[in-house]
């Protein structure tokens, strides 16, 4: 029986860093307003010319020396950006050439915030078919580059970083104490595409890259059912229970979104990782940021059941349930 496990976890973050009072200057806001709200402090910003796929090689870096992997070993790289370098080639073209990775698959998934949940889905369907035996995938994002500044609602929001996991192939039993991925929830509701998207692109006669709209408050109705559903269906098809759960590692949007769906599910809030304070919402990238952060700091172990889970753009959301 043959699973794709976790065997290394990486992250990069912009040295620049923007706090409340900056935004403060910027539009009518203040840091009091923001920590309340959303309970961010603080977000990394990319400096000018550093793109999504510079963060995604320094990540990816960080993530293959973890597990122990050198780039010529990696044959399969898939990347869960909102935030491309071009619109084509994908970003995962560039980060292959840019990491010297000779050969193997690269490609894009875009989900918005979940990309990074569906990238992993991808990717366990590689390896645990026997399809991959060294996979990067990486969540990056340059979330500044789509933020329109004179527009409080969003522009706070939002950060920039990156980070990665390596996945490899694992011999087992197949239960859910196995090392390995264990299952999967992901959704859609294309019904709701206008509560959160971005203002240009193709279908734009003079193709701007556009700015991040969204309907916050409609957002934040939907996130905690939606992520609440989603995780107890991954739950359930990895046959544990909640109770489980060693650490959960969601996506980083609002403290009041984490607060909500730990309370929803009886979740110890001790279990939650949140960078949101410190990186605020970088997309794709938040979970595997704050995955990398519960490593480094000694939480989260070899062995551990971790629930990661997301909602974003599309409306997309979805959980998974993985054994280190
Ligand atoms: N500073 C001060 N006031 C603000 C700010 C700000 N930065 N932003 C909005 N306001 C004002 C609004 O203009 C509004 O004023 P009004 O009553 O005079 O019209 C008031 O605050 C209340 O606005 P709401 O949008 O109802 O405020 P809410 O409590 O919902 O908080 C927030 C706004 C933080 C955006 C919240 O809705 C939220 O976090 N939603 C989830 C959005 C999200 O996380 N999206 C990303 C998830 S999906 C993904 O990750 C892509």
């Amino acid at each position: 029986f043959m699973r794709s496990a976790v065997t290394g976890v990486g992250g990069y973050l912009p040295e620049t860093i923007l706090s409340n009072d900056d935004f403060a200057r910027m539009v009518d806001t203040s840091d009091e307003w923001i920590r309340e709200r959303t309970g961010i402090t603080q977000r990394h910003k990319a400096a000018d010319g550093e793109v999504t796929s510079d963060l995604a090689v320094a990540a990816a870096k960080v993530a293959l020396a973890a597990a122990g992997k050198q780039a010529d070993e990696v044959d399969l790289i898939i990347i869960a950006t909102t935030t491309p370098d071009m619109t084509f080639p994908s970003t995962a073209s560039i980060v292959q050439r840019k990491l010297g990775v000779p050969a193997g698959a690269a490609f894009d998934v875009q989900a918005v915030c979940s990309g990074f949940v569906y990238a992993l889905s991808v990717a366990d369907g590689f390896v645990a078919r026997g399809l991959s035996k060294c996979a990067l995938i990486i969540g990056a994002e340059v979330m500044s580059r789509i933020l329109d500044y004179t527009d409080r609602g969003t522009c706070i929001l939002f950060g920039d970083g990156a980070g990665a996991v390596v996945l490899e192939p694992v011999e087992g039993e197949g239960t859910p104490q196995d090392r390995g991925i264990l299952g999967f929830d992901l959704q859609c509701d294309g019904t709701k595409t206008d509560l959160l998207y971005v203002d240009g692109g193709v279908f734009d006669n003079d193709y701007r890259a556009g700015k991040i709209r969204m309907q916050g408050n409609q957002v934040f109705k939907h996130a905690v059912h939606k992520i609440s559903q989603a995780v107890e269906s991954a739950v359930e098809k990895s046959n544990i229970s909640i109770a489980d759960i060693d650490w959960f590692v969601p996506h980083q949007a609002n403290q009041r979104i984490l607060k909500g769906v730990a309370e929803r599910l009886g979740l110890d809030e001790k279990k939650v990782i949140s960078t949101v304070a410190t990186h605020a919402n970088t997309s794709a990238a938040s979970i595997p940021l704050a995955w990398w952060e519960g490593v480094r700091d000694g939480r989260i172990k070899r062995g551990d059941l971790v629930l990661i889970e997301a909602l974003g753009g599309g409306l997309t959301w979805a959980a998974a349930a993985i054994r280190l």
